[in-house]
């Protein structure tokens, strides 16, 4: 049995509280019936229905996806381009891509089918730590790698202090590998970073989500996340709600 807000929250409706207040407004059906009151709790059996439709009741399940070059990060694509659930066909569940990987950057993607833990860790006042490599054309200068550490200007605003390390660079090739971890998750953000101080992004791996790493993991290969590392993500979220709050 499990409370009907929770059920709610986690078909990704609503966040929790909003659950709440679509129970009190006598939105929310359980078998047919409006429930106005929120101590009511469901079994997986029942039948919810949130405005007149039935929301899919399935148990949460949690994946890391080392996500190759070359996938969408979406559940379908309309050109037939590999997409990200390709590599889960034996999965029964409806999950999604936690936000997204460009077409070409490879790396850590977790994928759910809790609406509400995907919210709650793309939130932008959650934002987890992530930490890219970035191969780059040309060789940044120590002024431009400062530069991406303490936030630069791009089109929709100056970026939030990140950490940059320069682990190696290639002369006779002119590129250099850096790392970079930033919280935040704007749209292509580690490729306009680049762009910005004048270096094009040749190759770009999210090497860790968090604490998760791909270890253990070639391009292609998933596996479950534990309960503890769930709970673990969880908090981590919350924390940063906190801390930017
Ligand atoms: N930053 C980017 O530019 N691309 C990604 O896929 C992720 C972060």
């Amino acid at each position: 049995m499990e409370r009907l807000q929770k059920v709610i929250a986690r078909a990704g409706i609503a966040s929790r509280r909003k659950s709440e207040e679509l129970i009190k407004e006598g939105r929310v059906k359980v078998n047919g019936k409006v429930v106005t009151e929120l101590g009511v709790k469901v079994t997986p059996t029942d039948k919810v229905e949130v405005n007149e439709i039935q929301i899919q009741r399935e148990e949460p399940v949690y994946f890391l996806l080392y996500k190759p070059r070359g996938v969408i990060s979406s559940v379908s694509d309309d050109k037939g381009r590999r997409v990200v659930t390709d590599f889960f066909s034996e999965q029964k569940e409806r999950i999604y891509p936690v936000g997204r990987l460009d077409y070409d950057t490879s790396g850590v993607l977790l994928l759910t089918n809790d609406g509400e833990f995907a919210n709650l860790l793309m939130h932008p006042r959650n934002q987890i730590d992530k930490v890219y490599v970035v191969k780059s054309k040309g060789i940044p200068s120590k002024e431009n790698l400062l530069k991406l550490e303490r936030g630069i200007q791009l089109e929709d605003g100056k970026t939030a202090p990140a950490r940059v390390k320069m682990l190696s660079m290639d002369k006779q090739k002119q590129t250099a590998i850096i790392e970079i971890a930033i919280h935040e998750g704007r749209n292509r953000q580690v490729r306009r970073m680049f762009e910005a101080i004048g270096h094009d992004v040749l190759k770009l791996k999210r090497e860790r989500f968090g604490f998760l790493t791909l270890n253990g993991l070639s391009a292609g290969d998933a596996r479950e996340l534990t309960p503890h590392e769930v709970k673990q993500l969880r908090a981590l979220a919350m924390e940063s709600s906190k801390k930017n709050s």
